[in-house]
């Protein structure tokens, strides 16, 4: 991991919006995944492999986990992996043309070194490690805003919310007010920039990889819900947090 590396990733993103930008003014190709609130586009696999193509350009035979699949499936996280969301929040993108971000994530033998979630329409780029800090754009980010559960805003994943999964209705009820943007890179920089207090959702690898590397290198907590470790092979049940929001929550956590 470079200073060098770091440049080229931001470069890569400032293409890929400009990229998502010029797509918007033609129609989108709209499939259904799951369910048709879980979509995904044209744009989503154009920018994916525009990333794999651009790793693969520069850093050679290197393993790329992807939200779309279009690199070779990842076995284990030995060695240097780089993890990429294209599109998060695909739905807004769809139905908003706003609020969702490109993220990208660099794994090294498991350990998180480098992460950036882009607000492409906010042109707003968060983005570090542990050993560079966190930058909002230009600016770094020394420290969080303190603030318990009652104090502030939360985020949560509105399936959560409705299901009451985990306590997360009944913890949500507790805050101040609550959000649910539908875009998990934008919860974490939200809740990075100090604007709320928490975010509770269920999470692909892809979905959290930067948020964790950026949260942790400030301080914030990020853990399962479900008491275990966060495996970045599967899909768990997150939650992000400062200390003190974090101790509330966890007293209401249902398990
Ligand atoms: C989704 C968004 C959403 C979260 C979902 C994710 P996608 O990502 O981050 O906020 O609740 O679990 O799948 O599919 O738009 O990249
Ligand atoms: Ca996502
Ligand atoms: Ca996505």
């Amino acid at each position: 991991m470079s200073l060098e590396m770091v440049e080229d990733i931001k470069e890569w993103i400032y293409e890929a919006s400009a990229l998502i930008k010029e797509r918007l003014s033609s129609p989108l190709i709209v499939e259904q995944k799951t369910s048709a609130a879980d979509v995904v586009t044209n744009v989503d696999k154009e920018v994916e492999a525009f990333f794999v193509q651009k790793i693969q350009q520069s850093y050679p035979n290197e393993k790329i986990l992807g939200e779309e699949g279009i690199s070779e499936p990842v076995e284990d996280f030995s060695g240097r992996v780089w993890v990429i969301d294209p599109i998060d929040g695909t739905l807004n993108f769809v139905k908003q043309q706003d609020h969702f971000c490109i993220m990208l994530a660099v794994y090294e033998n498991g350990v998180g070194r480098l992460g950036f979630i882009y607000e492409v329409m906010r042109d707003e780029l968060l983005w570090g490690g542990d050993s560079i800090g966190v930058y909002i754009n230009e600016r770094k980010i020394t420290t969080v805003k303190k603030q318990s559960l009652a104090d502030g805003i939360i985020n949560v994943n509105t399936n959560m919310f409705v299901a009451n999964s985990f306590g997360t209705k009944d913890i949500a009820e507790k805050a101040l007010a609550v959000r649910m943007t539908g875009c998990a890179g934008i919860a974490f920089k939200e809740v990075i920039l100090g604007k709320e207090n928490g975010y509770l959702s269920c999470l692909q690898p892809w979905d959290y990889a930067p948020g964790k590397i950026l949260a942790e290198s400030l301080g914030l907590i990020v853990e399962s819900l479900d008491g275990k470790a966060l495996d970045l092979k599967a899909q768990s049940p997150v939650l992000v947090a400062g200390v003190e929001t974090y101790e509330d929550i966890k007293n209401l956590v249902h398990h």
